[in-house]
């Protein structure tokens, strides 16, 4: 039976349509009226068994109804294809006007960029950094430098021994940086000009002022014909170009068994400009670093010749420059890692 009810077929079709939840429903609706056995196929392939008089009439209104779902599944399929694409656009869309995360960069250490700082300062007056090895042998540490076994000197240096040897020789972790002087006249011939920054250790109960590791800045400047003028000059010439400030410095008699002179530099305190206060403890000067003139006996381990070259050497400790260009109380805050402390520079 061939159903020529052709509003009942378009109000049916009209509701699937509108209820289709996605493309394959619409397909399976196509398919229900218009596929191969679908309705109005079927409808249009018995046309032929008509009495002639009606075969015109239904036909043309066969082929409205044809029209009307062809063309209302294939509007309903774009009307859905947009509503998915406005949907994954709207997963993908970026909201530009949430507040953006701020992304944590984190900066240099200040014992770094001061050192930085500190080794501009040198390059500039033509010195070349230097660096050396952490473990030592008692040779380079000690006896090449003037201080031999046995002699009180070594007592200025609380050592921490290693159980190790090489090739017969004691191993330590370097007290100070000052071996460096010696590896680097054994390789290079004067006239000479370097400083070597670097880590020291020391066997000591750590408290606000020490600790068991800290940094020096070793200064070495050989050449024919140097002074003790020299070395207040490019001392004092360094701290003030490190201060941004005009600078007194003054030499005090030292004891360093390495240097002959030897010398403790002091500065004339910034606070107070030497009337004396806290900072400098009313003594109106503070002690920077020590040096003096390059003994004779560290030429000649060194297979250099002092009536031929004369030179200077300094031992900046650097750590307490660093805290006194920030305040900086306690020494140990240098190595804690602690970030509400890290993060003030
Ligand atoms: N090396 C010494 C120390 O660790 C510091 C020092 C003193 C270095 C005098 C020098 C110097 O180069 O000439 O305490």
């Amino acid at each position: 039976m061939i159903n020529f009810d052709f509003q009942a077929i378009k109000n049916k079709g009209r509701k699937e349509i509108d209820d289709s939840q996605n493309l394959e429903e619409l397909d399976e609706i196509w398919r229900r009226y218009l596929g191969k056995k679908g309705e109005i196929t079927h409808i249009l392939s018995s046309l032929k068994d008509l009495p002639k008089e009606k075969r015109g009439e239904i036909g043309k209104e066969t082929n409205l109804l044809k029209k009307f779902f062809e063309e209302e599944i294939e509007k309903a399929k774009r009307e859905l294809k947009n509503r998915l694409d406005r949907e994954s656009v709207k997963k993908s869309f970026i909201d530009i006007t949430v507040p953006g995360k701020k992304i944590e960069t984190g900066h240099l250490h200040p014992l770094t960029s001061i050192r930085m700082e500190v080794e501009k300062i040198f390059e500039s007056m033509g010195f070349s950094i230097v660096e050396g090895p952490h473990i030592e042998t008692e040779w380079y540490n000690f006896d090449a430098l003037n201080i031999p076994k046995n002699h009180p000197a070594r007592d200025l240096w609380d050592t921490l021994w290693l159980k190790e040897k090489q090739k017969n020789q004691k191993l330590l972790l370097r007290t100070h940086t000052s071996p460096v002087q010696i590896r680097y006249m054994e390789k290079n011939n004067p006239p000479l000009r370097i400083i070597v920054p670097g880590r020291v250790f020391r066997h000591e109960s750590s408290n606000v002022s020490h600790d068991i590791q800290f940094h020096q800045i070793e200064g070495l400047m050989v050449d024919k014909e140097i002074s003790v003028a020299d070395f207040k000059g490019i001392t004092e010439e360094f701290l003030k170009r490190f201060f941004k400030k005009k600078i007194i410095t003054r030499l005090r008699p030292g004891y360093f068994p390495f240097v002959e002179p030897a010398f403790e530099i002091d500065f004339q305190c910034l606070i107070c400009n030497g009337k004396g206060c806290p900072t400098c403890r009313q003594e109106g000067w503070i002690e920077i670093c020590p040096g003096g003139m390059v003994h004779p006996n560290v030429f000649k381990a060194v297979g250099l010749n002092p009536k031929e070259w004369q030179g200077f050497a300094f031992g900046i400790g650097f750590d307490r420059l660093v805290m006194m260009r920030y305040k900086i109380e306690d020494i140990r805050l240098l190595f804690s890692g602690d970030l509400r402390f890290l993060k003030q520079f």
